[in-house]
């Protein structure tokens, strides 16, 4: 028999919290996603990424059924695999994993189970980190969202500069005597273990990470789980295809007018003005940009990911629609180049909002350039006789 070599990497995977906030019925990382649990998908991560000793800490209880699991991700490769009982805290479960390690193991990778479609890229930027002389390192993204710090009764106190923050994800890194002397020594709970390092007195620095490497936390992170892996073969959310060359694509939209409410228009309501009619909110510019990014990936169209039959959407305005489509375009390997819109409508008119429709569209985008245009159509067809408005938009994709 051939053994794999002992390797001098390894991997904690703590799966051994109770999943209080997603009330899956089960401790969470067994969990479902598709036919498999969260703890398969994140260990097929893992395995994907790397060769090392994989540490997977769980429940009391759950140790058989982990390791079902854990040798069916490995593969030709399950003698590396170790399963262990955590404690009643994170940090505890990363105490048990690192009992556990092989002697021969000098860099450890701690890794949620619950970030369980992590794109091995985030793997390889963190262990390159360490390669190139880093202690400890911690994949992170920049925070999108507008922070307030808000007292007791929910009062916003005073803002907090954004730009200062990020948001830590796994899995990070550390040399192993580095994160055991740093646990050895602390007196709180941390809630990750670059917190602990870092109070150790030791500095952490940072890699990008990924929006896939979400962390499922709630029932709609479950869902969002769910609908990237429907819409994308889990081998290709792990190991992203990875392109070579641009690729551009086409949208078109048309909405009536005559919804409910009040209007809502390249992510903007629009008092005063009609309703369009639709399955969401009709925002024909919104559905346009999303036809056209997904029609560059080929990944199908708007129908494709948000029919009728995920209710959801249904009144869902812009952004979410946006933001569902930039999750499936990285798990696709590709990035947003641009986004160019035209409206063609008698109303509303674009003037006096256009920069600020841009700049909404682009948020949603996560930032990628879109530029929005509007014309009307000379009083013939449809738009010119005011029932509706028509929107085209082109988009450009980037290899990400
Ligand atoms: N974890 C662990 N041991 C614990 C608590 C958490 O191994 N005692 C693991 C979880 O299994 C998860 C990761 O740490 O993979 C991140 O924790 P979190 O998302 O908070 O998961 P849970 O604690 O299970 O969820 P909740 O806080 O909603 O109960
Ligand atoms: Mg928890």
């Amino acid at each position: 028999m051939t053994l794999t070599p002992v390797p001098r990497l390894a991997v904690i995977v703590v799966a051994a919290g109770s999943g209080t906030r997603l009330k899956g019925g089960a401790p969470k990382a067994f969990v479902g996603i598709d036919d498999r649990s969260i703890l398969h998908h994140a260990l097929r991560g893992v395995f994907a990424a790397t060769t090392a000793q994989v540490v997977v800490v769980v429940p009391p209880g759950y140790e058989g059924e982990a390791l079902t699991d854990a040798r069916d991700a490995a593969g030709d490769r399950a003698d590396l695999v170790t399963v262990v009982v955590g404690g009643a805290t994170r940090q505890e479960s990363v105490v048990a994993g690192l009992d556990a390690l092989w002697a021969d193991v000098e860099i450890v990778l701690v890794h949620d189970a619950a970030r369980a479609l992590t794109p091995a890229a985030v793997f390889d930027r963190v262990v390159a980190a360490i390669d190139a002389g880093a202690a400890a390192v911690i994949p992170t993204l920049p925070v999108v969202d507008t922070i307030k710090r808000v007292d007791e009764d929910g009062r916003v106190v005073g803002p907090v500069d954004r730009s200062e923050l990020a948001a830590a994800q796994t899995p990070q890194g550390f040399l192993r005597t580095v994160l055991r002397s740093a646990l050895a020594s602390v007196d709180v709970d941390h809630t990750d273990d670059a917190a602990a390092v870092a109070a150790a007195g030791h500095s952490v620095v940072t890699v990008e990470g990924d929006a896939v490497a979400f962390k499922i936390t709630t029932g709609p992170d479950l869902d969002r789980a769910r609908a990237l892996l429907q819409a994308i073969p889990a081998a290709s959310l792990v190991q992203a295809p990875v392109h070579t060359a641009p690729r551009v694509g086409i949208g078109t939209d048309v909405h009536g007018f005559g919804g409910e409410g009040t209007l809502w228009l390249a992510g903007l309501e629009w008092p005063g003005e009609q309703a369009l009619s639709g399955h969401s909110d009709g925002d024909a510019v919104a559905h346009a940009i999303v036809d056209a990014l997904l029609a560059a990936a080929g990944l199908g169209d708007i129908g494709t990911h948000f029919g009728t039959d995920r209710p959801e959407f249904a009144g869902a305005h812009a952004a979410a629609f946006l933001a569902h489509t930039v999750g499936l375009l990285g798990a696709a390997g590709w990035r947003i180049g641009n986004v160019s819109v035209q409206v063609q409508a008698n109303r509303p008119r674009f003037a006096s909002r256009r920069v600020e429709a841009e700049q909404v569209l682009s948020a949603a985008l996560g930032g990628a350039a879109v530029s929005v245009s509007a014309t009307t159509t000379d009083g013939l067809g449809f738009t010119g006789r005011t029932e509706g408005v028509a929107a085209f938009a082109t988009a450009l994709l980037l290899p990400a």
